[in-house]
């Protein structure tokens, strides 16, 4: 679903919110390998996570009409927020993974990636991007 424009990261004029949400975490996704190659040399770990879909407070601003149907699904179907933690606390205290950086992580194990996600001269555009931004 994400449709990220390099020269319009803010995607101000971007009216669909599931757009801006797809296009906000391949941009994590991205990012976060941008991030670990300049870690890299510091021993310092850095991975993505898709917690599955989970109990928490992330739709409180739906709409009203689409929060009614998130509310009945999540009640039904989503995760507890333990249950949603499980692989973020296993990269963190999984021998194995000690070293792995990088990566996308789900259900406690590593997932291939998209094309678009795995776009090495993509991430570096959207981390330079990303620092003009944040400087601004
Ligand atoms: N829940 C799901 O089903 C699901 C599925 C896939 C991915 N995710 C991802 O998991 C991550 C966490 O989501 P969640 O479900 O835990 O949502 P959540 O319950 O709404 O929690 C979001 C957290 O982010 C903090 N936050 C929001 N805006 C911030 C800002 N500008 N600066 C600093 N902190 C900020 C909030 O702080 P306050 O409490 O102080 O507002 C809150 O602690 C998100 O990236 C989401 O996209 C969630």
């Amino acid at each position: 679903m994400a449709k990220v424009d390099i020269d319009n990261l803010r995607m101000r004029d971007v009216e669909s919110h599931y757009t801006r949400y797809a296009n906000s975490k391949l941009c994590n996704v991205l990012w976060t390998k941008a991030l670990a190659k300049r870690l890299h040399a510091a021993g310092v770990t850095v991975n993505c996570v898709h917690p599955g879909l989970v109990k928490t407070n992330i739709f409180q601003r739906l709409g009203n009409v689409s929060r009614a149907i998130w509310l009945m699904l999540i009640g039904l179907f989503f995760k507890s927020p333990v249950e949603g933690a499980q692989t973020c606390i296993h990269l963190c205290v999984a021998p194995e993974l000690e070293n792995a950086t990088g990566d996308y992580y789900s259900e406690c194990k590593k997932q291939c990636l998209s094309n678009r996600a795995d776009d090495d001269e993509f991430a570096e555009a959207v981390w330079r991007e990303t620092l003009k931004i944040i400087s601004d």
